[in-house]
């Protein structure tokens, strides 16, 4: 099986500079040496231009950066698209979590019944109504569910649309009123902290893997390394107390290895800057490792 590693160092869905140095980290945290023997053949795509552009306001919205991010992720969303074409896995570097909306949205061209987990302090389900910052990384997963601006539901055309019975989302500690309303409106299955200390991770793996197996035609990975606890992954822009632990986002990467039906994965919000020698990037790495199959014995 092939790899294709594809960099998107954006940061302008958010404030915290610095998460644009997401792929630099992840890759000079040693991305091929760890992969290398999980693949036939890996290709490194590098990174999608992203520049340095002005912050803009948004004056309808107060989206922040709007125009751009949908030109970028766009991008994202063709080149995706180019990859699953030729059946090499991707996998994206972030960049911040606004960059799903291309993954998706690239992704969608090939799958009628793609299924994701969102592995995430948040659920990234605001819109520009209810967004309490006007950061786009916090709007992404309702982008891909088809409600937000239109210049973002837009980037993967009309049909590119997630279907709200194929999310799982894993790992949840903070939640916005209106994202709590949409979860419960959709009927979007999240498993929060709460069920992750009543059921141990085994299980929430379990029956997560169950719930996307029969309906999916493919599953996508988007794991927001704030998911996991910030003392574990520091180098964050939106770090929350109380998270998942290294050893349990380890056993839930080994349990998708093992079921198979992981079909392309993205690991975002890696910020250096915020980051303790490089920690939260070589956690990213680590993961990979076990996402992929990685065995120590
Ligand atoms: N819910 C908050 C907001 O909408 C925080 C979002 C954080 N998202 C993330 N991808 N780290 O601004
Ligand atoms: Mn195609
Ligand atoms: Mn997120
Ligand atoms: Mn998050």
């Amino acid at each position: 099986k092939k790899l294709s590693i594809l960099g998107m160092p954006m940061d302008l869905g958010q404030l915290r500079r610095g998460v644009d140095m997401g792929p630099s980290a992840i890759r000079y945290a040693g991305i091929n040496e760890r992969l290398n023997k999980l693949f036939n053949e890996i290709e490194d795509l590098g990174d999608i231009e992203v520049g340095r552009p002005a912050v803009k306001v948004d004056s309808d919205t107060g989206l922040r950066n709007l125009e751009l991010i949908a030109d970028k992720t766009k991008i994202l969303a063709e080149k995706v698209d180019q990859v699953v074409a030729k059946d090499s896995f991707p996998l994206i570097l972030g960049g911040d979590h606004s960059i799903a909306i291309g993954t998706i949205a690239g992704l969608l061209q090939h799958y009628q019944n793609l299924g994701v987990i969102w592995y995430d302090a948040h659920g990234d389900l605001n819109t520009p109504e209810t967004s309490p910052s006007g950061n786009i990384h916090g709007m992404s997963l309702a982008v891909s569910l088809g409600l937000g601006h239109p210049m973002l539901t837009e980037v993967g055309g009309e049909t590119a649309i997630l279907k709200s019975e194929n999310i799982v989302i894993i790992g949840a500690r903070s939640l916005d009123e209106g994202e709590r309303e949409l979860i419960k409106e959709k009927g979007i299955k999240v498993y929060t902290m709460h069920e992750i200390d009543r059921l141990g991770m085994t299980t929430v793996m379990e029956e997560t893997i169950n719930y996307l197996k029969g309906k999916t035609d493919g599953v996508h990975l988007s794991l927001d390394l704030d998911g996991l606890d910030p003392n574990d992954a520091p180098g964050v822009g939106t770090p929350v107390m109380g998270g998942i632990s290294y050893r349990e986002s380890h056993l839930a990467m080994e349990m998708l290895a093992e079921s198979n039906i992981i079909t392309s994965a993205e690991f975002v919000e890696v910020n250096p800057i915020l980051d303790e020698k490089n920690k939260t990037a070589t956690a990213a790495v680590a993961l990979m490792g076990s996402l992929f199959g990685e065995k120590l014995l």
